[in-house]
């Protein structure tokens, strides 16, 4: 597998392979890569015949006081891994290369609303950081496929609009989220955890799964539910940043009306601040597995 490091040399890697039609697949992420970052690889070398992993630690979507400093870099055990995963190219870029003037000034793109609630509202700038160096990495591959984790479900809801507003010709899939034997989601942002945090941090799931059961059994108060949860992540030693039981496509508030729902949670463990969710359905069957965005 080899590493490029600019764009042009990415560009001339790629150009035979995309007029000999066979399909590019792209994994962006952000390094110290996990089984669920690898599982994204696996997902991707299913759907195309040449698979590009992209590496950036992108400053854009970090805030003033956010863990952008000591965010782990770990380029050569990410390669190793990837390389064994099967992964074709690596690309991974500095920051220069992907924004040779600066933070300043350069264009952002922005998806209202969606990108506002939640996560957007408590990390100010975050989605349009992530848009924004999403759309250049879409550009910069023009890969067939975006495979992205359902982990970050708002981030790849917002992806989704995005795609759809821009008309960007590329399929969109999300992959379930890969989790520890207790539950824990996988996250590089684990890595900061000792073990009594990531026991206390096995409750976000705990609780998850606690209120798609009162749902599916049948409470309907959803203001209700988030609010107890709330409780639950307290008392567990969490703080929670918010609880949401939602509509799962717009994100919004879910109402007794809506029968595909996501409920989505933050909460810090101390100074980690780690996301989850899960899916519920109320037409009766039970949502899992991978999502497929065709454009
Ligand atoms: O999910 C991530 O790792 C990042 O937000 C992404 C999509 C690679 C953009 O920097």
């Amino acid at each position: 597998m080899d590493t490029l490091h600019s764009i042009t040399q990415l560009r001339l890697a790629l150009d035979p392979v995309r007029r000999s039609s066979q399909r590019i697949a792209v994994v962006p992420t952000m390094g110290n890569l996990h089984e669920g970052h690898l599982s994204l690889v696996e997902k991707a070398l299913e759907r195309a015949e040449l698979v590009v992993a992209t590496i950036f630690v992108n400053p854009m979507q970090f805030g003033a006081n956010e863990d952008l400093d000591n965010y782990p870099r770990t380029l050569s055990e990410d390669q190793e891994k990837l390389q064994a995963a099967g992964c074709h190219l690596l690309f991974a870029p500095n920051t220069r290369e992907i924004y040779p003037e600066g933070l300043d000034g350069h264009s952002v793109v922005h998806v209202p609303v969606i990108s506002e609630l939640h996560c957007g509202a408590s990390r100010a700038g975050h989605f349009d950081g992530v848009t924004t160096v999403v759309c250049k990495l879409l550009n910069i591959v023009q890969p067939d496929i975006a495979v992205f984790g359902l982990k970050d479900y708002q981030q790849f809801q917002v992806v989704r609009k995005m795609i759809d507003d821009l008309c960007l010709a590329v399929e969109l899939i999300g992959v379930e989220t890969r989790r520890d034997s207790n539950g824990l989601a996988l996250s590089s942002r684990n890595g900061y955890l000792d073990d009594i945090e990531k026991d206390r941090a096995t409750r976000i799931y705990g609780i998850l799964r606690e209120i798609r059961s009162a749902i599916e059994a049948g409470h309907h108060d959803y203001r209700k539910l988030e609010a107890d949860a709330r409780t639950r992540l307290a008392e567990s030693g969490l703080t929670p940043d918010y609880f949401a039981i939602c509509n799962a496509q717009t994100l919004q508030p879910a109402n007794r009306n809506d029968d595909e729902l996501i409920i989505l949670t933050a909460a810090w463990v101390k100074q980690t601040r780690l996301i989850d969710n899960i899916r519920v359905s109320l037409r009766g069957n039970q949502p899992t597995g991978d999502v497929h965005v065709h454009q």
